[in-house]
């Protein structure tokens, strides 16, 4: 799938709304019923269904060619190219077979960033073990980051061995804070937040130390805080979190992950873009239903002004 120009929906304006209902720790119930159903799903994961489960899964795989025309920047960032991985749920009909083979596709494509938009695992911390073999398979040009989803957060108060395992493999991990990436004579200010509902996500510290003349680019699992990011000006951000609703009927998803409707594909609000990718993988239930797994991989855009218009803007400057 291929766009020249990013197929932006402008999505429903809204006032400011405080997040603070939003954040706050899940209830031990809750997690206990996710931890139940992926028993459930490891026990059908055992049985032929549940192989079946896992190519089907994995044929309907999409790579999402996306672009972005950029507002600042050196136009040495033109032609970047940043591949976007959220929901991957290892251990949720994902096993690390699947794991190289999507590394292997993602690869292919060489894209400079490669980027993890959370849930990398789906309940428990050895499932991090699978990725071994498949992340030494990314070696992007510019390196990898990460930020934690709510699943990463499940299993235990403390993500610092969910960051530990990652940074091993070569993943530096966006936790409230941001790099800058140099391309070339151009750079962008790379940086992520803690989850929404399980974190404590903390945009202010991601920004410290980005410059006015570069975008920022803002990794954050779950979409609805777009809000935030926009407010701060924040070029782009990634979010994923909704699987595009995984199960979509007539078009619509039973099960709303945004309280703002950032469910799948771009969102603007005040010139800064939302990307909400529908991710990789499954969880709770393992199918999808209308909203095929996806890999965005977004070109950034930032063309040079015309040498004949910069003339006119200096001739007309000059009187
Ligand atoms: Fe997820």
């Amino acid at each position: 799938m291929s766009s020249a120009i990013p197929p932006i929906h402008l999505g429903e304006r809204h006032a400011p709304i405080p997040v603070g209902p939003l954040t706050g720790k899940r209830t031990a119930l809750r997690r206990l019923l996710a931890r139940s159903l992926a028993t459930l799903n490891r026990t059908l994961d055992l049985l032929p269904p549940g192989r079946w489960l896992h190519r089907r899964i994995r044929r309907s795989l999409t790579l999402t060619d996306l672009q972005l025309p950029l507002r600042r920047g050196h136009h040495a960032l033109n032609g970047l190219r940043i591949a976007f991985l959220s929901d991957i749920h290892a251990g949720s009909f994902m096993d690390a077979s699947d794991l190289c083979a999507i590394c292997e596709r993602v690869a292919a494509a060489e894209p400079d960033l490669v980027l993890f938009g959370g849930d990398l695992v789906n309940t428990r911390e050895r499932e991090l073990l699978l990725f071994r073999q498949a992340l030494p398979l990314l070696r992007p040009r510019l390196g990898m980051f990460a930020v934690p989803g709510n699943h990463d957060h499940f299993w235990g108060p403390d993500i610092g061995l969910w960051s530990a395992f990652l940074q091993e493999l070569g993943v530096q991990v966006l936790l409230n804070r941001g790099v800058r990436v140099q391309h070339g004579e151009g750079s962008l200010w790379l940086c992520g937040v803690d989850d929404l509902t399980e974190g404590t996500p903390d945009l202010r510290a991601a920004l410290l130390g980005r410059r006015t003349d570069e975008p920022a680019v803002l990794l954050s699992h779950h979409p609805d805080f777009f809000f935030e990011a926009a407010a701060a000006d924040v070029e782009l951000t990634l979010a994923g979190h909704t699987h595009g609703g995984q199960i979509r009927i007539g078009g619509r998803a039973p099960i709303h992950h945004s309280k703002f409707g950032y469910e799948q594909g771009w969102f603007e609000e005040a010139g800064c873009r939302l990307y909400v990718g529908r991710g990789v993988g499954v969880t709770v239930l393992p199918i999808r239903i209308d909203a095929p797994p996806e890999v965005p991989i977004v070109t950034l855009v930032r063309t040079p002004v015309p040498s004949r218009r910069v003339e006119q803007v200096v001739a007309a400057v000059r009187g």
